[in-house]
Order: structure tokens, then sequence, then C-alpha cells
């Protein structure tokens, strides 16, 4: 954290300060020998779209960026006014700079193929989004976030990419992360080597390092679900959810629920707990996207010693097979997740 001490004139000093992330991405990038440079650049551009994406979210409300749009998405939401705007952000500033080969959003229906100004399509990653997550929160000033996760294309350079290049497991992105708008905006991310969260100090527009490698707590004290699905949830998570709530140990756990997985994900990463958005009667396969949501969560979890799980199994494993693909999910804290399996393999 910036320390800052006051002198006789009242102007504040910086005594000592954590790095920044574009010091950090430098320092981390000379770890690699023979690395290319290209992810770092990448970081380096989403730490750009989010400063923009932030200077506007915190105008909510002053200016006109609040409501719908007007328009559904492919998976027939409504689309706000800020998920068009992010989405415009993030796509921008990474074609711009020619550093990846192609990006899926939530917000497209399609993915979108990035060829260089010379025609080419030299770039080694795709990056695939939720440039606005938690959306129907932004009329009421709650948290909402971006989060993305990175891949190196399967497909030859030098061709168009195809889907295939999207449609990969989660267990083989080299790099995942969100930034969370929040009481202050910070951008935590993964490249495989744990996790690293750097708030926005917004008087300058410089991320610093303050949560150097997170990690969550083996078990936590919170669960997180929409207990209003309650009665379309399958049998394990109600068992569980009752025992969450039950009269012993350590128990009954704190509900928390804000409704931006976002929010809900950092909080839980840092106090302890677990995330769940089960299957239901009214979604038979839940609610949260597998490519824009689910594996760069899962990837973030594992990396800070926490646990991603469709209920059964690992959700970095699942073999995708269609871009806006939705999985069942459960997240967090080691223990928590783990007990939670065990009431759905109950009734397997
Ligand atoms: P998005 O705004 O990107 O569509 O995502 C919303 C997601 C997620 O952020 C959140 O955890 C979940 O939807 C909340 O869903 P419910 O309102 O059904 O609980
Ligand atoms: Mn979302
Ligand atoms: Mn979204």
């Amino acid at each position: 954290m910036i320390n800052i001490c006051n002198r006789k004139n009242d102007m504040p000093i910086m005594k000592h300060r954590n790095k920044t992330l574009g010091e950090f991405i430098i320092e981390k990038q000379e770890e690699f020998k023979y690395s290319s440079g290209e992810l770092s650049r990448i970081i380096n551009a989403i730490r750009l779209a989010a400063k923009v994406v932030n200077y506007k979210v915190n105008k909510a409300g002053l200016v006109d960026i609040v409501g719908a749009a007007g328009e559904q998405n492919i998976q027939g939401e409504d689309q706000q006014k800020l998920d068009v705007y992010a989405n415009e952000v993030f796509i921008q500033t990474l074609t711009n700079r020619e550093i990846v080969c192609g990006i899926a959003s939530e917000e497209n229906d399609d993915f979108i193929a990035i060829h260089g100004k010379a025609g080419d399509d030299n770039s080694k990653y795709v990056v695939l989004m939720d440039p606005l997550d938690g959306s129907s929160n932004i009329d009421v000033n709650v948290s909402v976030g971006t989060i993305f996760s990175v891949f190196r294309r399967v497909t030859p350079m030098g061709t168009p990419v195809t889907l295939e290049d999207f449609l990969q497991p989660g267990d083989q992105q080299v790099a995942a992360g969100y930034v969370i708008y929040g009481t202050s905006t910070m951008l935590v991310y993964t490249t495989g080597h744990g996790v690293n969260g750097f708030t926005l100090n917004p008087a300058i527009g410089t991320f610093y390092l303050s949560h150097p490698n997170m990690q969550y707590s083996k078990d936590g004290k919170i669960y997180s679900v929409n207990e209003g699905n309650y009665i379309h949830f399958p049998q394990g998570v109600k068992d569980y959810i009752k025992y969450c709530q039950m009269e012993e140990g350590d128990r009954p756990y704190t509900s928390r629920y804000i409704g931006s997985l976002v929010s809900d994900f950092h909080r839980n990463m840092i106090k302890g707990g677990v995330y769940i958005y089960p299957t239901s009667s009214k979604a038979p396969n839940g609610k949260l996207r597998l490519l824009y949501e689910c594996n760069p969560m899962a990837f973030i979890a594992e990396q800070a010693g926490g646990k991603a799980s469709d209920g059964y199994g690992r959700i970095m494993e699942i073999q995708p097979t269609e871009l806006h693909q939705r999985v069942p999910f459960f997240c967090g804290s080691q223990n928590m997740v783990e007990k939670a399996e065990e009431f759905m393999a109950k009734y397997k």
C-alpha cells in the first residue's frame, strides 16, 4: 500500500510504495527467458481497458450510462448500456494493439477473428471474456466486474482462428483474471504462478500490488447461493444448504450473496467461503457460462488453493462444446466445495 505521511505543511509524501502493476508485469516477464512478451502486452491492454471502464462505472448516475440498451444478447438477456460499452472498450483495446488473434465475448453471438494490419494472424493468443459481470447491479450502485481468460490458439499461426481455438478445456488457460469495480477498483489475475491483486489509485490512474499471493483458507464460514431458487434446486444442494444452517461445530455459516459473481468470489477468496450456482428446474444447466465465467474463476480459485467443481468433477476438465455453454458452479474453499460434492454424490 502507499504509505503517506504528513509533513508540517500537510503535503503528502510517499515514504515507500508497493510495486505497480506495470513494474510487476515487466519483472514477471523477465523470469521467462524465452517469452515473447505477448502475454504481458495482453495484461497491459486489459489494465488500460479496465481503467476506461472504471471511469465510466464511477460516473453511473451522472452520465447516460445506466439502464437497458434495448437489445438482447444471444442468451436472451437484456443488455445494459454498460454491458455494451465495456464490451466495446475491451474489444477495441485488444484489437487496436494487435496482440490477440481472436476474442469471444458473452455479449457477442460469435467469436471475432482478428487480422493484423498487414492482414496476417501472427499472434498466438485468444481472449474470452465477460466484459461486465453482475450488470443487474449497475443501477443500484453495487459492485460489478469484468472476467477474462487467455488461451494459446491450437490452430496454426498465420491462419484465421476457428471455433476450436476457443473450445478448449480450462486447464489449458495461460492466464485468467477479473477486475472488480467496487469500493476500490482491483485487478486480480494469475498466469499459473499464484494469484496477485492490484488496487487502483484513481487519483493517478495506477494499479499497485496490494494483495500479493492471494490464498483461500481451507475452510470458510460463508455460503453464497441464490436461496430464492431453493425450491428448484437439486436435492444435494438443498441438503448442503441445510447443513450450512445447522447448529454444530463452527456452523451455522453466514449467508452472503451479492448477485455479482466477481464480487461474491472476491469476498469468499479473501474471507473463506463457497459460491454455488447449481442447476435448477428453471435452469437445467445452471446459469453461469463455462468459458467466460467458470473457467477463469476456476483457474484463479485453484491457483489460490481453492477448488472449482460442477458438483461432481473439476470445472477445468470439462471439454466445451459450444461458446455460450452453461454449467453448474461450486467454487471456493477446498473443504467446503468437497463437502458440497459429498452431498451431490448421494443423489447422483
Ligand atoms: P452477467 O451480469 O454477466 O450476465 O452475470 C450475472 C451472473 C453472475 O454475476 C451472478 O452471480 C449471477 O448471474 C446472479 O444470478 P441470479 O440473479 O440468478 O442469482
Ligand atoms: Mn457474468
Ligand atoms: Mn456479463
